[in-house]
């Protein structure tokens, strides 16, 4: 495996995911907290830092312990680092290098650069620069502004490079990455969607022996990969629990429990409509919605839980964005990362937590998946936040306007999908809004409440744009819906992008 050490940069989780698309297995691990190097791992990269190596509080990592028995790569900080704690001098850029920029030298076969062809376009990301080199460096690479793009130190496996090889922007980064990660660190390029799955049962079984488990199915990605990875380990030892909240998409509750059972899963459907309504009653608080949902689920699933006889783990459908330890930096491009989805294990459930899919990334998840022969529905799902529709309806919960909800977001969903862009679209979902507005029907004056549609382009959820949906498809959504859904006499789209505005509207 690479280790890729990580001094608080918005890229690093994209070097992890480039190196893992390279069928390469790669942790995240914060610079201050190096694991054990044992002979499992084949190479490190340093990632980039808002911070410069310039400041007094400058991240630092004990460069000079895995130097010259480990190949190192470091990019922009990591590199810049490297230099600057080895006898060269890194200063202040007289400009911010920022964008695109060609590479007009590259020292003939150096191993890093191999079939990088010459004019190749990188993308800079910096406000220093490194202004000299100790002597064991040679340069082997330069834009026209940047002279030490890229350097090596003579007599090791250590490079630097200045510019991102992890972003699309430059254009040859794969390839620069590959022959770092194949011909100098010697990986192989066998960490494939099959031989996690292979590996990862194998763990399974031998972790869980005889043991029952116990998970909780959203009907969401995740929890359904990591269900049916456990269901191959233990089979009926797995014990599914899926809540009807009354808080799902139309009809969705029966369409997931159905394909749940379909695949052979030995899952309990639990109808706890009434209890979720009870506890909203009232509420009109996002917060306390929330925290009302959240403090029902656990009941209800508690009580699920306990009717399995001698279960003694918990199964969760945790990915691996929800537990790389961030760098705390303060630095002006730190990114601030809230995620919802984790809450921790409640004390009265007393359970080991078994997570098989703690070391994937999202777009890693649908490819086990895929390879699992996981319904491509279920699949391709759209997020759907946790508490559901309830915080699609502003203010209070009643099941009348859920059920308001429900049909003009089937309106919704069905068009996205008929009309091919559902798959396009990162995720897409009606709000109802506690504002009436004047309208006319027939002869008579109506005074009913809007309905807004949202529909974003997104990575990972942390920033959005709002997606240019065709206006002849906005056009007959709208009229579906004002058609077809009493209540509903008006229908806007949400043009909004993240941030400021939010995904969500509460
Ligand atoms: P926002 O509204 O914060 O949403 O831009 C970002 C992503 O998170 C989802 N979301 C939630 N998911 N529980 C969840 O499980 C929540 O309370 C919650 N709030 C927002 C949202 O659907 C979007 O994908």
């Amino acid at each position: 495996k690479i280790l890729i050490l990580d001094f608080g940069s918005q890229f690093t989780q994209l070097i992890a995911r480039r190196v893992r698309e390279l069928n390469i297995y790669c942790e995240i691990h914060p610079f201050n907290k190096v694991p054990e190097v044992d002979a499992s791992v084949k190479g490190i990269i340093l990632s980039g830092s808002p911070y410069s190596v310039r400041q007094d509080d400058a991240p630092h990592f004990e460069f000079a312990k895995h130097h010259k028995t480990l190949p190192i790569l470091g990019v922009c900080y990591g590199a810049q680092y490297v230099a600057h704690f080895h006898g060269g001098e890194v200063l202040a850029s007289s400009t911010r290098e920022y964008g695109r920029a060609n590479l007009d030298f590259i020292k003939p076969d150096t191993i890093l650069f191999k079939d990088v062809p010459l004019g190749s376009q990188v993308w800079m990301s910096h406000g220093d620069t490194i202004a000299r080199i100790a002597d064991d460096f040679e340069v082997i690479a330069s834009t026209d502004s940047v002279k030490v793009a890229a350097y090596h130190i003579t007599g090791t496996e250590t490079y630097g490079i200045q510019f991102h090889p992890e972003v699309t922007h430059s254009i040859d980064g794969k390839q620069l990455l590959q022959n770092f990660l194949v011909d100098i660190c010697g990986c192989s390029q066998d960490w494939t969607p099959d031989s996690f799955i292979e590996t990862t049962i194998a763990e399974l079984k031998a972790k869980l022996g005889d043991d029952k488990v116990v998970l909780g199915l959203s009907g969401g990605v995740d929890s359904s990969v990591a269900a049916v990875l456990l269901h191959q380990a233990i089979g009926k030892n797995l014990h599914c629990i899926f809540v009807d909240n009354g808080l799902l998409r139309k009809d969705e509750y029966q369409s997931v429990l159905d394909s749940y059972q379909h695949m052979g899963l030995n899952i309990k459907g639990i109808d706890a409509k009434q209890r979720f309504y009870d506890a909203l009653s009232g509420l009109t608080d996002p917060e306390k919605k929330r925290k009302a949902i959240g403090r029902v689920f656990i009941e209800v699933f508690d009580d699920a839980a306990h009717e399995v006889q001698g279960v003694s783990w918990l199964g969760q459908g945790t990915i691996y964005p929800d537990v790389i330890e961030s760098v705390s930096v303060k630095g002006p491009s730190a990114t601030i990362k809230s995620h919802h989805n984790v809450g921790g294990l409640p004390d009265f459930m007393k359970l080991k937590v078994v997570e098989p899919l703690n070391t994937l990334f999202k777009d890693e998840v649908r490819r086990v998946g895929t390879a699992l022969g996981i319904d491509p529905n279920i699949l391709g799902r759209h997020p759907f936040p946790g508490p559901g529709l309830a915080i699609r309806i502003l203010g209070d919960i009643t099941p009348e306007k859920v059920d308001i909800l429900q049909q003009a977001d089937a309106i919704y969903i069905n068009n996205l999908r008929s009309a091919g862009v559902y798959d396009k679209v990162w995720q897409a979902g009606a709000i109802y809004l506690p504002v009436q507005s004047v309208g006319v029907m027939g002869d008579e004056r109506t005074y009913e409440n809007v309905i807004c549609l949202r529909a974003v382009e997104s990575l990972d959820g942390m920033t959005a744009d709002w997606c240019h949906l065709p206006y002849d498809l906005l056009a007959k959504i709208s009229n579906e819906i004002i058609n077809n859904v009493k209540g509903i006499n008006r229908v806007v789209y949400d043009i909004s992008s993240k941030p400021p505005a939010t995904i969500e509207w509460e």
